[in-house]
């Protein structure tokens, strides 16, 4: 452009800068912006030219025309700004800028919480043993968390600091076991149930603790039930859910609701029962209470126990979750973080 277009005085420089702004104005596309902004702002445009052409000038015309250069630049960098907005505007509402080549936004399938996970495969195990799921309230009376479970009201789980009473004197269930009273109220035996669900106690939470966990109960009554039902199918349970190496033992304990009661492990999945960080070099894992029903349950609900014996037990969730996917903290599962659940899936 440059060997035809002699120095520009002012005035034309003003002119020049009127027509621009009006073809930026104008602009019907963004192309058609971008145009006018190379033809007037790039390294050859016409502005890029009168500001070659300013050292010719005469000097009294050299300062006016210096600052209408200057002017032209920056109005027509602000009329093509605005103009640029307008068109992206009305653009992305006509739905122009979709680009249909692009891949697709992969959402994820998202994938079973281990809680659910360790429940569902709970019930599908003891669902081939014939139990079926039962489930309870998590705001229970005190009469079915703890006085037909036969504990007496001077036991310690009934103190406020153990557990979280309502005004109304219910209580949020501090077990599964009050499901065992509900479902034998409400049927004749023989009953083979398992209960899961949420409990709260008053713990401090902490890498093992949480005032709010899961158990699940289950409840077997039926004629001549004995302790070796219960050791059976905890052992099938047990190699079923943590592998086929998998062994039980129980351990003496109490529970007012049972008689005898049991505290039942199994043998570590990780070390086989050598001792290693998971069962703290015991070789064994603690995973639930259990024993066979106590007659003063059975009375409690109106069963014969001259008739009837049964076994019931109650386990950890989050306990079997941690140990079947390594996880040292119970806070995790509770974080929603999906990282975390993504790490196990
Ligand atoms: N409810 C007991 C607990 O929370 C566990 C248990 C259930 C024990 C059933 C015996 C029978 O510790």
């Amino acid at each position: 452009m440059a060997f035809f277009l002699s120095a520009m005085k002012a005035s034309e420089i003003r002119s020049s800068m009127e027509k621009a702004l009006e073809e930026a104005r104008e602009a019907a596309t963004l192309q058609e912006l971008e145009r006018v902004r190379v033809s007037y702002l790039g390294r050859n445009g016409l502005v890029s030219e009168i500001m070659k052409g300013l050292g010719s000038l005469d000097k009294s015309e050299r300062a006016d025309a210096g600052r209408a250069a200057n002017e032209f630049k920056d109005n027509l960098c602000r009329v093509i700004e605005e103009r640029r907005a307008q068109l992206q505007e009305t653009a992305s509402k006509a739905g122009a800028y979709f680009d249909y080549t692009l891949p697709g936004r992969w959402r994820g399938l998202g994938s079973r919480h281990p809680i659910s996970a360790v429940i569902e495969e709970a019930a599908r195990i003891f669902g081939r043993l014939g139990f079926t799921v039962a489930e309870g309230p998590d705001v229970e009376t005190a009469y079915h968390n703890f006085e037909a479970l036969n504990t007496p009201a001077h036991h310690p789980s009934l103190s406020p600091s153990d557990t979280f009473w309502l005004d109304t004197g219910e209580l949020l269930r501090t077990q599964t076991s009050p499901v065992q009273i509900r479902v034998m109220e409400s049927r004749k035996p023989p009953v083979r149930v398992i209960t899961p669900g949420r409990c709260y106690r008053r713990d401090t939470t902490d890498a093992t603790h949480s005032a709010n966990f899961h158990q699940i109960e289950g409840l077997y009554v039926d004629r001549k039930v004995s302790l070796a039902d219960l050791k059976g199918v905890m052992a099938y349970f047990a190699r079923e859910m943590m592998g086929p190496k998998v062994a039980v033992r129980f351990r003496p304990h109490f529970f007012p609701f049972t008689e005898p009661s049991v505290e039942c492990d199994f043998s570590c999945h990780m070390c086989n029962g050598s001792g290693c960080r998971v069962c703290k070099n015991s070789g064994w894992i603690e995973i639930a209470g259990a024993g066979m029903v106590d007659p003063r349950v059975f009375r409690a609900v109106g069963y014969d126990e001259e008739i009837f014996s049964g076994y019931a037990f109650g386990m950890g969730i989050e306990r079997i979750a941690m140990i079947k996917f390594g996880v040292r903290d119970i806070r995790l599962f509770y974080e929603n973080d999906v990282r975390f659940l993504e790490s196990l899936a």
